[in-house]
């Protein structure tokens, strides 16, 4: 599928998501491990921001021929869960600017409410990377996309970054919102009755800030 991207499933990622997969692991260890996870997806993230060529003269008095980005950027999460990502933005971007949408599922229906949105005034000029550790049902990702969208975002400048995805919440995804790309550590297997992502890893939000 064009706009997802998987981060490759090397020998270092496998035992990171093991840990903190597994039910038995301690908080902080959970946090350190999902956080080096993060990291790896913002500097994937990062690669899909447009280039130009940009020359330099090495200290050799060589001439080098790279790159330099273009583009302006926005961090925006969904908080709760999102928050945890925006640490691991800040320190690759240092001035960045962070939006925040609150959205939460409904315990028993799984359905997203909207509660707050406070995003940056000149975000449609601006690349967005949207941040959520997890893509259930994908509910939550398209209602924080519609209120990016609201405000003048185009779709083909979003990213969204995201640890666990799962088939149901792709597809709602890229069905409704198609020129967004999606930067996902793994794609899991399905969902349960109650709209939790299998294997995965129970609830992020809870297990990161200890509310579980
Ligand atoms: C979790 C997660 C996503 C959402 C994914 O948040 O962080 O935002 O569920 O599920 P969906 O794709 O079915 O919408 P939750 O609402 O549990 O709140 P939290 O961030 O406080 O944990
Ligand atoms: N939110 C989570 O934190 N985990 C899931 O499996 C689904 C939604």
């Amino acid at each position: 599928m064009k706009n997802i991207h998987v981060l490759p499933y090397t020998p270092q990622l496998q035992g990171l998501y093991t840990i903190i997969r597994d039910k038995t692991t301690r908080r902080d260890d959970f946090r350190f491990y999902a956080d080096r996870i993060i990291r790896l997806l913002i500097e994937e993230g990062l690669n899909f921001l447009p280039i130009e060529e940009k020359r330099v003269v090495t200290p050799t008095g060589s001439d080098f021929k790279g790159a330099v980005f273009r583009g302006e950027i926005c961090a925006v999460s969904i908080v709760r869960a999102g928050e945890s990502m925006e640490h691991a933005v800040k320190e690759v971007c240092k001035r960045v600017r962070i939006g925040k949408i609150l959205i939460q599922r409904d315990e028993e229906t799984a359905e997203p409410i909207l509660f707050y949105s406070k995003l940056p005034p000149d975000l449609k000029k601006r690349y967005v990377l949207l941040l959520d550790p997890m893509l259930a049902t994908g509910g939550s990702a398209c209602k924080a996309i519609e209120v990016l969208k609201d405000v003048g975002v185009a779709e083909e400048k979003i990213i969204f970054v995201n640890l666990i995805a799962c088939p149901e919440g792709i597809k709602r995804l890229t069905s409704e919102h198609p020129e967004v790309k999606i930067i996902t550590g793994f794609i899991d297997k399905e969902l349960n009755e109650k709209a939790f992502i299998l294997p995965g890893l129970g609830d992020f939000g809870d297990r990161y800030f200890g509310t579980e």
